[in-house]
């Protein structure tokens, strides 16, 4: 019962790690509001252990983010964390290919959305005398193989983000931290290894940048947002926490 009596909300809760995040968070005492444009998905949430509200929220709609924060100080009276979570990928594509509209649509989501959860956050966590945030970033803040640069945009944004959350808000109490996850086995990489020319081929090259040799889940990530967004943390603010299986130490 790590997070016993807190309120939480996290964006694309209704799959990938996102999921494995609200569905520990719950287990482990939280009330949990989950964000996310998968309705379908998130209706499912009712059946899984804990208490877990669902909100329909386009994180790239700032009116959806407010809206969701006001969701989880009405129904649970505060808020003391939020997993700023939802993104998507880049179909692989060289620079000189990315339209504005794939570049607008990636940033959109990833990086306004994650700034859209910070701030409208932020007051609430103040009112409630302070908290956490965590941001999903990625590995590819630090390493990437080609083809994704406004996916590699978006995560190096979300990096400086957090850092200057971080700064100005550590003398009221909120700490504002990353999390960087390497090659993840979730929907989002089941969808880029359906697309590619030669799936088995990406799934072994995934392996091979990868020192510990597969890919992570996401419960491995659910416990390391756990860690940054309970007390356990407590001195931890600004930093980005790699869980990639020894990725960016190559
Ligand atoms: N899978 C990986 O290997 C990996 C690695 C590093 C970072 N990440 C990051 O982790 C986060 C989660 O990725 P995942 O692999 O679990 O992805 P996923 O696609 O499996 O799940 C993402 C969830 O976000 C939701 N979502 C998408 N667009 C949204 C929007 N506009 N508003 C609200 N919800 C939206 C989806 O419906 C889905 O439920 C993303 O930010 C991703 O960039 C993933």
């Amino acid at each position: 019962m790590r997070l016993k009596g807190k309120v939480a909300v996290i964006t694309g809760g209704a799959g990938g790690m996102g999921r494995a995040t609200a569905c520990l968070f719950a287990r482990e005492g939280a009330r949990v509001v989950v964000g996310d444009v998968d309705e379908a998905a998130g209706a499912g949430l009712a059946d899984e252990p804990g208490e877990i509200l669902f909100q329909r929220c386009d994180v790239s709609r700032e009116g959806d983010i407010a809206a969701l924060i006001a969701t989880a100080e009405d129904s649970f009276g505060r808020l003391d964390t939020i997993f700023n979570n939802a993104g998507i990928e880049q179909p692989v594509t060289p620079t000189q290919d990315v339209s504005e509209a794939l570049f607008d649509r990636v940033t959109g989501i990833n990086l306004k959305g994650t700034f859209f959860g910070m701030k409208h956050a932020l007051p609430a966590l103040l009112r409630a005398g302070g908290g956490t945030i965590v941001n999903n970033s990625s590995v590819s803040a630090f390493a990437n193989v080609g083809g994704n640069v406004s996916y590699a945009a978006s995560k190096g944004a979300v990096m400086s983000m957090t850092r200057v959350v971080a700064i100005e808000y550590a003398r009221r109490n909120i700490r504002c931290n990353a999390i960087n996850p390497g090659v993840i086995d979730t929907p989002m990489n089941q969808r880029n290894k359906a697309i590619a020319e030669d799936p088995e081929a990406v799934e072994a090259r995934w392996s091979e940048i990868t020192p510990m040799g597969r890919m992570g889940t996401g419960d491995e990530i659910a416990e390391a947002v756990l860690f940054l967004a309970s007390g356990a943390s407590s001195f931890v603010t600004g930093v980005g926490l790699l869980v990639d299986g020894g990725r960016v130490a190559t």
